[in-house]
Protein backbone atom coordinates (compact mmCIF):
# COMPACT_ATOMS: atom_id res chain seq x y z
CA UNK A 1 0.00 0.00 0.00
CA UNK A 2 1.05 3.42 -0.90
CA UNK A 3 1.92 6.26 1.58
CA UNK A 4 0.48 8.34 -0.48
CA UNK A 5 -3.06 9.39 0.28
CA UNK A 6 -5.76 8.52 -2.17
CA UNK A 7 -6.74 12.35 -2.16
CA UNK A 8 -3.31 13.36 -3.67
CA UNK A 9 -3.57 10.64 -5.68
CA UNK A 10 -6.90 12.60 -7.59
CA UNK A 11 -3.99 15.22 -8.84
CA UNK A 12 -1.33 15.76 -11.57
CA UNK A 13 1.64 18.19 -11.04
CA UNK A 14 1.65 20.94 -12.82
CA UNK A 15 1.73 20.28 -16.48
CA UNK A 16 3.10 24.04 -17.35
CA UNK A 17 6.20 23.22 -14.50
CA UNK A 18 6.72 20.09 -16.48
CA UNK A 19 7.34 21.69 -19.56
CA UNK A 20 9.65 24.40 -18.43
CA UNK A 21 11.76 21.52 -16.07
CA UNK A 22 12.03 19.74 -19.91
CA UNK A 23 12.97 22.42 -20.86
CA UNK A 24 15.75 22.98 -18.63
CA UNK A 25 16.97 19.26 -18.55
CA UNK A 26 17.34 19.42 -22.46
CA UNK A 27 19.33 22.75 -21.99
CA UNK A 28 21.67 21.18 -19.28
CA UNK A 29 22.26 18.65 -21.59
CA UNK A 30 23.94 21.32 -24.13
CA UNK A 31 20.76 21.97 -26.24
CA UNK A 32 19.76 24.93 -27.71
CA UNK A 33 15.83 24.72 -26.22
CA UNK A 34 13.64 27.96 -26.51
CA UNK A 35 11.07 28.20 -23.87
CA UNK A 36 8.20 29.33 -24.74
CA UNK A 37 6.45 27.77 -21.93
CA UNK A 38 6.84 30.14 -18.86
CA UNK A 39 4.13 31.74 -17.17
CA UNK A 40 6.16 35.11 -15.81
CA UNK A 41 7.20 38.21 -17.81
CA UNK A 42 10.88 38.68 -18.43
CA UNK A 43 11.34 42.07 -17.14
CA UNK A 44 12.98 42.17 -13.96
CA UNK A 45 11.33 44.04 -10.55
CA UNK A 46 11.69 48.09 -10.92
CA UNK A 47 14.42 49.39 -8.61
CA UNK A 48 12.06 51.18 -6.15
CA UNK A 49 10.36 48.37 -5.48
CA UNK A 50 13.58 46.24 -4.69
CA UNK A 51 14.88 49.15 -2.63
CA UNK A 52 11.74 48.85 -0.40
CA UNK A 53 12.35 45.58 -0.01
CA UNK A 54 16.02 46.53 1.06
CA UNK A 55 14.84 49.06 3.33
CA UNK A 56 12.99 46.69 4.94
CA UNK A 57 15.27 44.25 5.95
CA UNK A 58 17.91 47.01 7.13
CA UNK A 59 14.78 48.46 9.43
CA UNK A 60 14.19 45.18 11.08
CA UNK A 61 11.09 44.39 9.44
CA UNK A 62 12.14 40.43 9.34
CA UNK A 63 9.59 38.92 12.11
CA UNK A 64 6.06 37.46 11.90
CA UNK A 65 3.63 39.90 10.86
CA UNK A 66 -0.39 39.35 10.98
CA UNK A 67 -1.18 36.19 9.23
CA UNK A 68 -3.23 37.59 6.67
CA UNK A 69 -0.93 40.76 6.01
CA UNK A 70 0.01 43.63 7.50
CA UNK A 71 -1.49 46.88 8.01
CA UNK A 72 -0.16 48.81 6.08
CA UNK A 73 0.05 46.62 2.70
CA UNK A 74 -3.81 46.00 3.38
CA UNK A 75 -4.42 49.86 3.10
CA UNK A 76 -2.52 49.78 -0.33
CA UNK A 77 -4.99 47.06 -1.36
CA UNK A 78 -8.21 48.98 -0.40
CA UNK A 79 -6.56 52.09 -2.08
CA UNK A 80 -5.63 50.21 -5.46
CA UNK A 81 -9.12 48.73 -5.51
CA UNK A 82 -10.51 51.70 -4.99
CA UNK A 83 -8.28 53.84 -7.43
CA UNK A 84 -8.39 51.24 -10.15
CA UNK A 85 -12.03 49.76 -10.09
CA UNK A 86 -13.91 51.79 -8.28
CA UNK A 87 -14.39 49.56 -5.59
CA UNK A 88 -14.64 50.32 -1.98
CA UNK A 89 -13.40 47.52 1.15
CA UNK A 90 -12.97 47.21 4.35
CA UNK A 91 -9.64 46.30 5.65
CA UNK A 92 -10.97 43.18 7.02
CA UNK A 93 -12.61 41.69 3.79
CA UNK A 94 -9.10 41.88 2.13
CA UNK A 95 -6.42 38.83 2.79
CA UNK A 96 -3.04 38.76 1.70
CA UNK A 97 -1.10 34.89 1.05
CA UNK A 98 1.86 33.54 -0.40
CA UNK A 99 1.16 34.31 -4.06
CA UNK A 100 -2.00 34.28 -5.85
CA UNK A 101 -2.28 30.59 -6.25
CA UNK A 102 -2.14 30.36 -2.00
CA UNK A 103 -5.34 32.28 -1.35
CA UNK A 104 -6.55 30.51 -4.14
CA UNK A 105 -5.99 27.15 -2.42
CA UNK A 106 -7.28 28.52 0.70
CA UNK A 107 -10.41 29.74 -0.56
CA UNK A 108 -11.57 26.54 -2.09
CA UNK A 109 -10.12 24.27 1.22
CA UNK A 110 -12.08 26.65 3.64
CA UNK A 111 -15.43 26.60 1.06
CA UNK A 112 -15.39 23.25 -0.49
CA UNK A 113 -17.42 20.52 0.86
CA UNK A 114 -17.68 17.37 -1.03
CA UNK A 115 -19.57 17.53 -4.35
CA UNK A 116 -19.68 20.82 -4.25
CA UNK A 117 -19.30 22.02 -7.79
CA UNK A 118 -17.29 24.57 -9.42
CA UNK A 119 -17.89 26.04 -13.05
CA UNK A 120 -14.69 26.19 -15.04
CA UNK A 121 -14.85 27.87 -17.96
CA UNK A 122 -11.71 25.94 -20.39
CA UNK A 123 -9.43 26.88 -21.44
CA UNK A 124 -8.58 27.40 -17.87
CA UNK A 125 -5.13 27.83 -15.98
CA UNK A 126 -3.97 24.58 -15.08
CA UNK A 127 -4.26 24.42 -11.39
CA UNK A 128 -7.71 25.80 -10.83
CA UNK A 129 -9.06 21.88 -11.11
CA UNK A 130 -6.15 20.03 -9.57
CA UNK A 131 -6.83 22.30 -6.29
CA UNK A 132 -10.77 21.99 -6.23
CA UNK A 133 -9.99 18.36 -6.23
CA UNK A 134 -7.23 18.69 -3.66
CA UNK A 135 -10.19 20.37 -1.57
CA UNK A 136 -12.89 17.32 -2.38
CA UNK A 137 -14.91 19.38 -5.01
CA UNK A 138 -15.95 18.66 -8.13
CA UNK A 139 -14.61 20.83 -11.03
CA UNK A 140 -17.48 21.35 -13.91
CA UNK A 141 -15.33 21.87 -17.36
CA UNK A 142 -17.62 24.12 -19.75
CA UNK A 143 -15.47 24.59 -22.92
CA UNK A 144 -15.90 27.19 -24.73
CA UNK A 145 -15.36 27.51 -28.22
CA UNK A 146 -12.57 29.20 -30.33
CA UNK A 147 -15.51 30.73 -32.53
CA UNK A 148 -16.50 32.18 -28.99
CA UNK A 149 -12.44 33.52 -28.20
CA UNK A 150 -12.80 30.59 -25.90
CA UNK A 151 -15.27 32.92 -23.36
CA UNK A 152 -18.10 31.68 -21.64
CA UNK A 153 -21.20 32.40 -23.12
CA UNK A 154 -24.72 33.33 -21.10
CA UNK A 155 -26.46 30.29 -22.62
CA UNK A 156 -23.76 27.34 -21.65
CA UNK A 157 -23.29 29.32 -18.14
CA UNK A 158 -26.77 28.58 -17.96
CA UNK A 159 -26.73 24.94 -18.69
CA UNK A 160 -23.83 24.44 -16.53
CA UNK A 161 -25.63 25.63 -13.22
CA UNK A 162 -26.39 22.49 -11.04
CA UNK A 163 -28.01 22.82 -7.31
CA UNK A 164 -24.51 21.65 -6.44
CA UNK A 165 -23.02 24.70 -8.07
CA UNK A 166 -20.93 26.93 -5.33
CA UNK A 167 -18.58 28.87 -7.13
CA UNK A 168 -17.81 29.98 -10.34
CA UNK A 169 -14.45 30.91 -12.09
CA UNK A 170 -13.89 34.10 -14.20
CA UNK A 171 -10.52 34.60 -15.23
CA UNK A 172 -9.72 37.71 -17.41
CA UNK A 173 -7.29 38.54 -19.05
CA UNK A 174 -6.67 34.87 -19.57
CA UNK A 175 -4.51 31.89 -18.96
CA UNK A 176 -3.83 30.26 -21.68
CA UNK A 177 -6.24 32.52 -24.28
CA UNK A 178 -5.05 35.72 -23.22
CA UNK A 179 -8.58 36.82 -24.08
CA UNK A 180 -10.46 39.60 -21.88
CA UNK A 181 -14.49 39.36 -21.33
CA UNK A 182 -15.57 43.13 -22.10
CA UNK A 183 -18.24 44.98 -19.27
CA UNK A 184 -20.67 43.87 -21.86
CA UNK A 185 -19.98 40.05 -21.65
CA UNK A 186 -19.62 40.27 -17.99
CA UNK A 187 -22.83 42.18 -17.75
CA UNK A 188 -24.85 39.62 -19.57
CA UNK A 189 -23.29 36.92 -17.36
CA UNK A 190 -24.51 38.76 -14.31
CA UNK A 191 -27.79 38.39 -15.40
CA UNK A 192 -27.83 34.87 -14.96
CA UNK A 193 -25.25 34.45 -11.78
CA UNK A 194 -28.31 37.38 -9.93
CA UNK A 195 -31.07 34.78 -10.23
CA UNK A 196 -28.52 32.13 -8.66
CA UNK A 197 -27.88 33.95 -5.20
CA UNK A 198 -26.21 30.85 -3.50
CA UNK A 199 -23.61 30.68 -6.06
CA UNK A 200 -20.07 32.71 -5.23
CA UNK A 201 -17.68 34.08 -7.63
CA UNK A 202 -14.05 33.43 -8.16
CA UNK A 203 -12.63 36.34 -10.38
CA UNK A 204 -9.08 35.78 -11.05
CA UNK A 205 -7.54 39.41 -12.28
CA UNK A 206 -3.96 38.74 -11.77
CA UNK A 207 -3.39 40.05 -15.34
CA UNK A 208 -5.59 42.92 -14.98
CA UNK A 209 -2.68 45.59 -16.07
CA UNK A 210 -1.64 43.44 -19.08
CA UNK A 211 -4.17 44.57 -21.79
CA UNK A 212 -3.43 45.67 -25.11
CA UNK A 213 -5.49 47.92 -27.90
CA UNK A 214 -7.05 50.10 -25.23
CA UNK A 215 -9.01 47.34 -23.52
CA UNK A 216 -11.18 48.61 -20.87
CA UNK A 217 -10.37 46.35 -17.87
CA UNK A 218 -14.02 45.63 -15.89
CA UNK A 219 -14.58 43.06 -13.15
CA UNK A 220 -17.39 41.22 -11.89
CA UNK A 221 -17.53 42.65 -7.84
CA UNK A 222 -18.06 46.15 -10.12
CA UNK A 223 -21.57 45.09 -11.06
CA UNK A 224 -24.35 45.97 -8.62
CA UNK A 225 -25.91 43.40 -6.46
CA UNK A 226 -22.96 41.02 -7.15
CA UNK A 227 -20.48 42.31 -5.13
CA UNK A 228 -21.26 40.44 -1.92
CA UNK A 229 -20.91 36.91 -3.62
CA UNK A 230 -17.56 38.12 -5.23
CA UNK A 231 -14.12 37.00 -3.94
CA UNK A 232 -11.80 39.05 -6.17
CA UNK A 233 -8.19 37.65 -6.48
CA UNK A 234 -5.18 39.79 -7.55
CA UNK A 235 -1.73 39.57 -6.91
CA UNK A 236 1.52 41.37 -7.59
CA UNK A 237 3.65 38.68 -9.22
CA UNK A 238 2.72 39.35 -13.49
CA UNK A 239 1.94 43.30 -13.09
CA UNK A 240 4.88 44.61 -11.37
CA UNK A 241 6.66 41.48 -12.45
CA UNK A 242 7.46 39.83 -8.83
CA UNK A 243 6.67 36.19 -9.19
CA UNK A 244 9.46 35.14 -6.93
CA UNK A 245 8.45 37.45 -4.74
CA UNK A 246 5.18 35.49 -3.77
CA UNK A 247 2.37 38.15 -2.92
CA UNK A 248 -1.40 37.82 -3.98
CA UNK A 249 -4.46 39.24 -2.02
CA UNK A 250 -7.68 38.86 -2.20
CA UNK A 251 -11.35 40.92 -1.30
CA UNK A 252 -14.45 39.69 -0.37
CA UNK A 253 -16.96 38.71 1.73
CA UNK A 254 -16.24 38.86 5.44
CA UNK A 255 -16.84 35.56 6.08
CA UNK A 256 -14.42 34.10 3.34
CA UNK A 257 -12.13 36.08 4.32
CA UNK A 258 -12.04 34.97 7.87
CA UNK A 259 -12.23 31.17 6.53
CA UNK A 260 -9.16 31.73 4.09
CA UNK A 261 -7.18 33.32 6.96
CA UNK A 262 -7.69 30.59 9.44
CA UNK A 263 -6.36 28.13 7.04
CA UNK A 264 -3.34 30.14 6.48
CA UNK A 265 -2.91 30.78 10.17
CA UNK A 266 -2.92 26.19 10.29
CA UNK A 267 -0.26 26.16 7.31
CA UNK A 268 2.00 28.74 6.41
CA UNK A 269 1.10 31.96 8.78
CA UNK A 270 1.79 35.25 7.40
CA UNK A 271 3.44 35.59 3.91
CA UNK A 272 7.12 36.94 3.76
CA UNK A 273 7.38 40.55 5.50
CA UNK A 274 9.70 41.53 3.25
CA UNK A 275 8.05 40.55 0.27
CA UNK A 276 4.78 42.50 1.74
CA UNK A 277 7.12 45.50 2.64
CA UNK A 278 7.74 45.22 -1.05
CA UNK A 279 4.42 45.16 -2.33
CA UNK A 280 3.25 47.67 -0.63
CA UNK A 281 6.17 49.88 -3.06
CA UNK A 282 4.61 48.06 -5.49
CA UNK A 283 0.99 49.28 -5.39
CA UNK A 284 1.78 52.68 -3.54
CA UNK A 285 4.63 53.84 -6.10
CA UNK A 286 4.67 54.68 -9.54
CA UNK A 287 3.02 52.91 -12.10
CA UNK A 288 4.51 54.39 -14.96
CA UNK A 289 6.17 50.77 -16.58
CA UNK A 290 3.24 48.77 -16.50
CA UNK A 291 1.97 50.52 -20.10
CA UNK A 292 5.93 50.57 -20.94
CA UNK A 293 6.16 46.95 -20.53
CA UNK A 294 2.07 46.73 -21.86
CA UNK A 295 3.79 48.11 -24.93
CA UNK A 296 6.36 46.09 -25.37
CA UNK A 297 4.20 42.69 -24.95
CA UNK A 298 1.51 44.16 -27.72
CA UNK A 299 4.64 44.38 -30.14
CA UNK A 300 5.54 40.71 -28.86
CA UNK A 301 2.27 39.59 -29.66
CA UNK A 302 1.37 41.35 -33.03
CA UNK A 303 4.90 39.89 -34.36
CA UNK A 304 3.87 36.13 -33.15
CA UNK A 305 0.35 35.96 -33.98
CA UNK A 306 0.99 37.39 -37.71
CA UNK A 307 3.94 34.65 -37.73
CA UNK A 308 1.71 31.82 -36.88
CA UNK A 309 -1.20 32.73 -39.01
CA UNK A 310 1.76 32.99 -41.79
CA UNK A 311 2.81 29.63 -40.77
CA UNK A 312 0.86 26.85 -43.09
CA UNK A 313 -1.31 24.61 -40.61
CA UNK A 314 -1.74 27.39 -37.97
CA UNK A 315 -3.85 30.04 -37.28
CA UNK A 316 -4.22 32.17 -33.93
CA UNK A 317 -6.30 34.83 -32.84
CA UNK A 318 -5.16 38.13 -31.65
CA UNK A 319 -6.19 38.37 -27.67
CA UNK A 320 -6.17 41.71 -25.84
CA UNK A 321 -4.63 40.74 -22.80
CA UNK A 322 -2.01 38.61 -21.04
CA UNK A 323 1.02 37.26 -22.29
CA UNK A 324 -0.23 33.84 -24.08
CA UNK A 325 -1.93 33.14 -27.02
CA UNK A 326 -3.32 29.80 -28.24
CA UNK A 327 -3.19 28.76 -31.36
CA UNK A 328 -4.88 25.75 -33.24
CA UNK A 329 -2.57 23.37 -34.61
CA UNK A 330 -6.04 20.97 -35.47
CA UNK A 331 -4.86 20.58 -39.41
CA UNK A 332 -1.76 19.26 -38.56
CA UNK A 333 -2.63 16.52 -36.92
CA UNK A 334 -4.31 13.43 -37.95
CA UNK A 335 -2.58 10.17 -40.45
CA UNK A 336 -0.99 12.20 -42.47
CA UNK A 337 1.74 13.85 -39.71
CA UNK A 338 1.40 10.87 -37.50
CA UNK A 339 0.71 13.01 -35.06
CA UNK A 340 -2.57 12.33 -33.16
CA UNK A 341 -2.79 14.86 -30.47
CA UNK A 342 -1.26 18.05 -29.26
CA UNK A 343 0.81 16.69 -26.56
CA UNK A 344 2.17 14.28 -29.82
CA UNK A 345 2.85 18.04 -31.43
CA UNK A 346 4.47 19.75 -28.96
CA UNK A 347 6.17 16.78 -28.04
CA UNK A 348 7.63 16.44 -31.49
CA UNK A 349 8.04 20.30 -31.49
CA UNK A 350 10.56 20.07 -28.92
CA UNK A 351 12.36 17.21 -29.82
CA UNK A 352 13.08 18.46 -33.20
CA UNK A 353 13.18 21.91 -33.37
CA UNK A 354 14.01 22.49 -29.60
CA UNK A 355 10.92 25.09 -28.82
CA UNK A 356 8.70 24.58 -25.58
CA UNK A 357 5.32 25.09 -25.89
CA UNK A 358 2.17 23.58 -23.85
CA UNK A 359 -0.12 21.36 -25.46
CA UNK A 360 -3.78 22.72 -25.23
CA UNK A 361 -5.28 19.35 -23.26
CA UNK A 362 -3.50 20.67 -20.68
CA UNK A 363 -5.74 23.39 -20.07
CA UNK A 364 -9.11 21.56 -21.08
CA UNK A 365 -9.19 22.27 -24.81
CA UNK A 366 -7.90 19.26 -27.67
CA UNK A 367 -6.05 20.97 -30.88
CA UNK A 368 -4.24 23.45 -29.08
CA UNK A 369 -1.26 24.61 -27.81
CA UNK A 370 -0.06 27.61 -25.58
CA UNK A 371 2.73 30.37 -25.93
CA UNK A 372 3.94 32.51 -23.85
CA UNK A 373 5.54 35.45 -25.22
CA UNK A 374 7.25 36.70 -22.34
CA UNK A 375 10.36 36.49 -23.69
CA UNK A 376 12.72 38.49 -25.91
CA UNK A 377 12.07 39.37 -29.32
CA UNK A 378 14.91 37.40 -30.30
CA UNK A 379 14.10 34.14 -29.06
CA UNK A 380 10.52 34.66 -30.47
CA UNK A 381 12.08 35.25 -33.80
CA UNK A 382 14.04 32.10 -33.75
CA UNK A 383 11.40 30.04 -32.25
CA UNK A 384 9.16 31.31 -34.98
CA UNK A 385 11.55 30.52 -37.98
CA UNK A 386 11.87 26.90 -36.26
CA UNK A 387 8.15 26.25 -35.69
CA UNK A 388 7.79 27.69 -39.30
CA UNK A 389 10.30 25.08 -40.43
CA UNK A 390 8.38 22.15 -38.30
CA UNK A 391 5.27 22.76 -39.51
CA UNK A 392 6.25 23.01 -43.50
CA UNK A 393 7.87 19.87 -42.95
CA UNK A 394 5.01 18.13 -41.25
CA UNK A 395 2.94 19.90 -44.22
C1 LIG B 1 -4.53 32.64 -14.10
C2 LIG B 1 -3.57 32.64 -12.97
N1 LIG B 1 -4.02 32.80 -11.72
C3 LIG B 1 -3.22 32.82 -10.66
C4 LIG B 1 -1.85 32.65 -10.81
C5 LIG B 1 -1.03 32.66 -9.55
O1 LIG B 1 -0.02 33.60 -9.54
P1 LIG B 1 0.87 33.86 -8.25
O2 LIG B 1 0.72 32.69 -7.35
O3 LIG B 1 2.26 34.02 -8.75
O4 LIG B 1 0.33 35.11 -7.62
C6 LIG B 1 -1.32 32.45 -12.08
C7 LIG B 1 0.13 32.19 -12.26
O5 LIG B 1 0.58 31.66 -13.23
C8 LIG B 1 -2.20 32.46 -13.19
O6 LIG B 1 -1.73 32.31 -14.44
Amino acid sequence: MSIVSNTLKRIKPSPTIAVTSKAKEMRAAGKDVIGLGAGEPDFDTPDNIKEAAIKAIKAGETKYTAVDGTPTLKKAIQAKFKRENDLSYDLNQITVGTGGKQVLYNAFMATLDKGDEVIIPAPYWVSYPDMILLAGGKPKIIKCEEVDNFKLTPNKLKKAISKKTKWIILNSPSNPTGSCYTKDEILKLSNILKKYKKIYILSDDIYEHITYDNFNFFTIAQVKDLKERVLTMNGVSKSYSMTGWRIGYAAGPIEIIKAISKIQSQSTSNPSSISQAAAVEALNGTQDFIKIRADSFKERRDFVVDSLNSIKGLSCLRPEGAFYVFPNCKKLLGKRTKLNTDKDFVEKLLEKSEVAVVQGSAFGLDGYFRISYATSMENLKKAMDRMRSFCENLA
